[in-house]
């Protein structure tokens, strides 16, 4: 049935846990939020931090994407009122992109009846990524193993430990995923191929058998991140110690510059570590922030509590949803992908 108007709520991601390349993500609970009606003009309502070089007009990513679902579904929708709230930073390897995309491809699906399988949103947005490791996450929740090899792509979910926090440190600059990817060599040595195809295995057997003392080791990577290095300043000192001080792993979040920490929550050190990550940064002269959060569950999610008196922000804010960014865990709040 179609529905006058809806609201998605998508998580943010991480991409490759340092050696799954394009292949392993894991969803945060940093979230966007999506309103999406039909209209007789099309308008683009922008909330939060880390919207100031989104456009408003029709080249908009939630626009467009929302209109190939349409195409997809065969449905006549050329405008939209759209209202998009956002924790999610831009640029700094946390999947916003990959949520926008996920976010549209549910929001418009959900408004025209929900045609499209979940699987062909899913091959929608790993087409348009290129990459299924942030979009699958964004879509399913959890930790994802995934490929897509140009034509399909195919997932499968692994459910991460509840004891299992993630310490992110998101320097203040931006780093396009373009610019991270034009670093890389367009080959590289079988040795270091095996070095990444045995160091992901290995990580994902610890991550489906909760062997995290494993995950020091098997988070190791030559493929990409010793390149983007010489993007990320103290990066490389951050990847040597950060086990250090108390991180069961660590890595460059998706194309960086996120630099992402995997903690045990019933272990100590946790202040240490934060310090830590931030005083070698500052040593670099790049400012950064923390943040605590936990893996996201659940992918994005139609809401259907949703207080029609309410504005749309308001309903974020003092709605049902508990803050996002207080890394508190979150209950389903409507249908999930
Ligand atoms: N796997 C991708 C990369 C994630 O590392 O380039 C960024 O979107």
């Amino acid at each position: 049935m179609n529905k006058a108007k809806v609201r998605v709520r998508v998580p943010a991601s991480t991409a490759n846990l340092g050696p799954g390349f394009d292949s392993l993500g894991m969803a945060l609970n940093l979230y966007a939020w999506i309103e999406m009606s039909r209209s007789e003009t099309t308008s683009i309502h922008l909330y939060g931090d880390h919207m100031d070089q989104v456009p408003t007009d029709k080249t908009n990513l939630i626009y467009k994407v929302a209109q190939m679902v349409f195409a997809e579904a065969e449905v006549e929708c050329p405008d939209l009122e759209i209202s998009v709230y956002s924790d999610i930073p831009l640029t700094r390897g946390l999947g916003s992109s990959a949520s926008a995309i996920v976010g549209a491809l549910a929001a418009a699906n959900q408004l025209i009846g929900s045609p499209l399988s979940a699987d062909k949103l899913f091959q929608m947005s790993s087409a348009l990524e290129k990459h299924p490791d942030n979009v699958g996450a964004s879509l399913f929740g959890g930790i994802i193993a995934a490929y897509w090899d140009g034509e399909r792509a195919e997932y499968i979910k692994i459910e991460p430990k509840p004891n299992l926090k993630v310490l992110v440190a998101i320097p203040e600059f931006h780093l396009s995923t373009d610019k991270a990817r034009k670093v890389l060599p367009d080959y590289v040595p079988l040795k270091d191929a095996v070095f990444n195809v045995s160091h992901t295995s290995l990580l994902v057997a610890a991550l489906c058998s909760g062997r995290y003392d494993y995950i020091r080791h098997a988070m190791k990577d030559v493929l990409h991140q010793p390149y983007r290095a010489q993007l990320i300043p103290g990066m490389t000192t951050i990847l040597d110690k950060a086990t250090d001080f108390g991180a069961l792993g660590v890595a460059l979040s998706g194309a960086g510059p996120t630099l992402l920490a995997l903690v045990d929550a019933d272990s100590g050190h946790k202040s240490n570590l934060e310090h830590f990550l931030l005083e070698t940064l500052q040593a670099e002269e790049v400012s950064a922030r923390t943040m605590w959060l936990k893996p996201s569950l659940t992918g994005v999610e139609v809401l259907t509590s949703w207080d029609e008196q309410r504005s749309f922000l308001d309903n974020i804010i003092h709605g049902e949803m508990p803050p996002a960014n207080k890394g508190e865990s979150v209950g389903k709040m409507g249908g999930s992908y």
